[in-house]
């Protein structure tokens, strides 16, 4: 299948789910307004990769908290594919010091938007292409 689409009624703030995209995992998470305002304070200038790696975005944008979101309005919205940009482990989700992803394998630690923060991952994690058809459902693909 090129595209699935994915019902996130269910997510209230907080929570997630992993749906599954030509073989991938993809993490949906509804994030709380606290983790929202936690990535947006965050300056590029410390981030090891600053950039979006947001197939909806063009290449060259910036991963600030909105542009690795679904975008204005809709930040609290993260959509990624749940591999590790070493070597494409699953990340364990709310985990880490920077309560958003940790990598088991080799020690990544990724932040409530997806962005790597320490460890040997080269990459933020990627967004693949998607938008809200409706309020509550997401396509991907
Ligand atoms: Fe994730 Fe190595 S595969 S840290």
């Amino acid at each position: 299948l090129a595209s699935i689409e994915v019902d996130v009624s269910s997510l209230e703030p907080g929570m997630s789910l992993t749906a599954k995209w030509r073989g991938k995992p993809v993490f949906i998470r509804n994030r709380t307004p606290e983790e929202v305002a936690v990535a947006a304070a965050v300056p590029l200038s410390e981030l090891k990769d600053p950039t979006a790696r947001n197939a909806n975005l063009p290449a060259n944008a910036t991963a600030t908290g909105t542009e690795r979101s679904a975008g204005e309005g809709k930040e609290n919205w993260i959509v990624m594919i749940g591999s590790c940009t070493h070597l494409g482990c699953v990340p364990l989700g709310q985990a880490g010091e920077y309560g958003g992803w940790f990598c088991p394998c080799h020690g990544s630690v990724y932040d409530t938007a997806g962005r790597i923060r320490k460890g040997p991952a080269p990459q933020n994690l990627a967004i693949p292409p998607y938008a809200f058809v409706s309020n509550t459902v997401v396509k991907i693909g």
